[in-house]
């Protein structure tokens, strides 16, 4: 067996122990921006590097976080106490990956769709992260639905580069993230969620089978089927527990080691509840099913912090809280 697949397996053997999940904190500065905002907090290097710092010194996060998605900046930055914020995860037994796409573009020709950015030079910065010690890398695809979108043509493009990124990665020995996002904006039907997130996984499952990606070894990260964020009718975690299965049972092969849900907008206790539905049906489904949340882990903790770091204890708290009723819903054992 190569190197390269040794170092894949025992990736995904650690991201995917049961009962951890992954915490997204790979925002790029302008998300942060935003995020920070909504309360009260300023943006500067310094404050996102206090931030992160919080989060990954939190105590015990490791019983429930198995892996943690950076961002790059966040790779070089150093704690109050001089350490490399990744190590503070290691310290904890945790695995550190890194977001390697580089934001979205408007897809020429398409309005109202949108490219990834980033494959330029991928290669060797993916070579740099990995001498950094990251063992995993994650790229997000965006498809949104509205009047005649998504085409055919913007789900193929996305997916054609979803696999041209995971097959680099896994040449270098670090374990894919593949996330092609459906987007909960707009008011479409659960059953318009199913119909595309169907057509972009079966879409992205093609690609990385013509990209001669090893399924083994990578994760997925996909949207759960829920109904658009100002539909009418919205679903309980059953009926999204029940699209979300019925999708994945026609698109993502067994091979699939993990999935690992977005939390992509929804609040963080309905991201728990529908993971919770779907670990908790009877059914028996061949991927272990958990979480990568990025504002479904962190907003109680953002809220609580507000960039003051008398805080810190209370945010880290919240975190604490989310990732140990996240780790419960992995396993079918949540209650609200
Ligand atoms: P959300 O859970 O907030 O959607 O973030 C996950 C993520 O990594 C988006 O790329």
């Amino acid at each position: 067996m190569s190197i390269a697949l040794q170092e894949l397996e025992r990736t995904v053997g650690e991201l995917t122990v049961p009962g951890k999940g992954i915490l997204a904190a790979d925002e790029s500065v302008g998300t942060i921006e935003k995020r920070f905002k909504a309360v009260n907090a300023a943006c500067t290097e310094e404050t996102r590097r206090d931030y992160r710092e919080l989060l990954f010194s939190t105590p015990g996060l490791g019983d429930f976080i198995s892996g943690v998605i950076l961002f790059e900046e966040t790779l070089k930055q150093k704690s109050l106490t001089s350490m490399l914020l990744p190590q503070l995860l290691a310290e904890q037994g945790i695995a550190y990956g890194i977001k390697v796409d580089r934001g979205t573009v408007p897809l020429t020709g398409f309005p109202g769709e949108k490219m990834t950015q980033g494959l330029d030079g991928l290669q060797q910065r993916l070579g740099e992260y990995k001498q950094m010690g990251a063992r995993f890398a994650k790229w997000r695809a965006v498809i949104a639905i509205g009047a005649g979108i998504p085409t055919s043509q913007a789900i193929a493009a996305n997916a054609h580069d979803l696999a041209s990124y995971a097959a680099m990665c896994q040449e270098l020995g670090l374990v894919p993230i593949v996330e092609p996002e459906v987007l909960m904006d707009g008011d479409h039907t659960l059953a318009t969620c199913a119909r595309v997130t169907e057509e972009v996984l079966h879409a992205v499952f093609h690609a990385l089978h013509q990209h001669r990606v090893t399924l083994e070894c990578l994760l997925l990260k996909p949207n759960m089927v829920v109904p658009g964020a100002a539909c009418s009718e919205q679903a309980t975690p059953h009926q999204v527990a029940q699209a979300t299965l019925t999708c994945l049972r026609r698109t993502v092969p067994a091979a699939v080691p993990g999935i690992n849900f977005l939390s992509g907008g929804q609040s963080d206790a309905a991201a728990t509840a529908n993971l919770n539905a779907m670990n908790a049906t009877a059914q028996s489904h061949p991927w272990a099913l958990s979480f990568s949340y990025g504002r479904a882990l962190q907003a109680p903790a953002l809220k609580a912090w507000r960039g003051e770091s008398a805080n810190k204890i209370n945010a880290q708290q919240a975190l604490y809280q989310r990732a140990r009723l996240n780790s419960a819903a992995c396993q079918g054992q949540y209650t609200a």
